[in-house]
């Protein structure tokens, strides 16, 4: 349908024999009469004979398939899918948690697999500045899922996690389902050492560009 669209027919009829159609699709003109037949059943395109000629035009049902399509494909290409949000906050230290979970097999495994990123062991905490907060609502659904898991002793809950960069080096936001922190703190893990290649401190400011999926 797409090939006839491409020749004019969603707006006007196209001549469009079986041996035409054959020399278009590049298939047997049994493959090619098939294919017009199905197209003609299932209300895609109507078809009629004049001035011994095959004629066909894309009906309406077959218009809003294609539109469909196209609007599909219109998501896949769009800049919605490369849409950053810019987060900004200080660092802060947390407890020492975050190097105790990152080196967990549980969690390491999924963050190279699923992020492409072998954590540092440890999370860069950032407490988020005022404009930055209401931001945080944009991460509350999506993103990558990380799942939990059981060892013997425990269980490990799940989190979600987006790609993300902080000073132009490659990172992860991670949203654990169940966070200790308060709203205001997000965690960073990055295949780096942040502290030392960004040079920061408590209280360093810093820009999280996060990248929504
Ligand atoms: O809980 P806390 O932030 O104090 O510690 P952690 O999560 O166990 O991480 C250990 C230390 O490494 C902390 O000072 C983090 O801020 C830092 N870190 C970093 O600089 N870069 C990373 N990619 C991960 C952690």
């Amino acid at each position: 349908m797409k090939r006839l669209a491409l020749l004019g027919a969603v707006r006007e009829p196209v001549e469009m024999g079986i041996h035409r159609c054959s020399h278009l699709l590049s298939q047997s003109p049994q493959t090619a009469a098939r294919k017009l037949e199905v197209l003609e059943r299932e209300g895609y395109i109507e078809r009629w004979k004049a001035r011994g000629k095959s004629w066909l035009i894309i009906t309406d049902k077959g218009k809003e398939t294609l539109f469909k399509e196209y609007m599909d494909y219109k998501t896949i290409f769009s800049d919605k899918h490369k849409k950053k949000i810019v987060l900004s906050g200080r660092v802060v230290s947390g407890l020492g948690e975050g190097q105790y979970y990152t080196s967990l097999e549980g969690y390491r495994t999924q963050f190279k697999e699923k992020l492409g990123i072998n954590p540092y062991p440890g999370t860069l905490n950032i407490k988020l500045d005022e404009k930055s907060l209401p931001l945080r609502s944009m991460f509350e659904l999506g993103g990558i899922h990380i799942e939990g898991f059981k060892t013997e002793d425990r269980t490990f809950g799940e989190a979600r996690c987006y790609p993300a960069t902080i000073g132009g080096l490659r990172c992860g936001l991670v949203l654990p389902q169940r966070s200790h922190h308060g709203d205001d703190i997000i965690e960073v893990i990055s295949p780096y050492y942040l502290r030392e290649k960004l040079g920061l401190k408590d209280g360093s400011e810093v820009k999280v560009e996060v990248q929504l999926v």
